[in-house]
């Protein structure tokens, strides 16, 4: 891939990847906010949806990122692994798609089975009360990935490399 197409395909991952969260955390505070059970889950549904952008976002870097690799050091004596900012910056990606997989999803997935409880009004004791941690978790999950998104940004931009760079 030419440095041009990847790093354009890099940039357009980079912009799916902060759609996807901001759109999430937007259709978050929409769930929390709603009082009508049908339309939590409506919203739910919804941000469901907005989620499974993420693996492409998630693709997307991952492959144009091994092409801008190879564009910036093929031919060069540097290799990859040498560079601190990139090296970091694929530590902080792989905790981004880990906690993007795993945990988002089954915190996510629980909270949609106790509503769903609530509107058939079989819900277990003490179902508020667990609805309202899943909640606070489900904040704390778009927390840390705005955190880990933000500190791959930061490394891109600031690494030592094209830009004057920060360290
Ligand atoms: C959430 C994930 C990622 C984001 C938000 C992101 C963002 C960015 C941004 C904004 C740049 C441009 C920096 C600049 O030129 O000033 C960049 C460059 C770069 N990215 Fe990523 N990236 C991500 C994942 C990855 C991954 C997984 C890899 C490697 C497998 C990677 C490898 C690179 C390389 C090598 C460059 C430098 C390209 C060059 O200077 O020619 N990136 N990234």
């Amino acid at each position: 891939m030419s440095v041009s197409t990847s790093f354009f395909f890099h940039l357009l991952g980079f912009g799916l990847a902060v759609t996807t969260l901001v759109a999430g955390y937007v259709l978050e505070r929409k769930f929390r906010s709603e009082q009508d059970l049908n339309l939590k889950l409506y919203v739910g549904g919804l941000a469901r949806t907005m989620g499974l952008l993420s693996p492409f976002a998630v693709l997307l870097l991952l492959i144009t990122g091994i092409g801008n690799i190879f564009n910036r050091y093929a031919g060069t004596s540097t290799s990859w692994y040498q560079e601190g900012w990139l090296a970091a910056k694929i530590i902080f990606f792989v905790m981004l798609t880990l906690n993007g997989m795993i945990y988002g999803p089954k915190i996510s997935r629980s909270r949609t089975k106790l509503v769903k409880s609530l509107q058939e009004n079989s819900a277990p004791a003490g179902a508020e009360k667990t609805l309202a941690s899943l909640n606070h978790q489900l904040m704390l999950f778009y927390l840390v990935q705005s955190v880990l998104l933000l500190i791959i940004v930061y490394l891109s931009l600031l690494g030592t490399g094209k830009h004057p760079g920060a360290f």
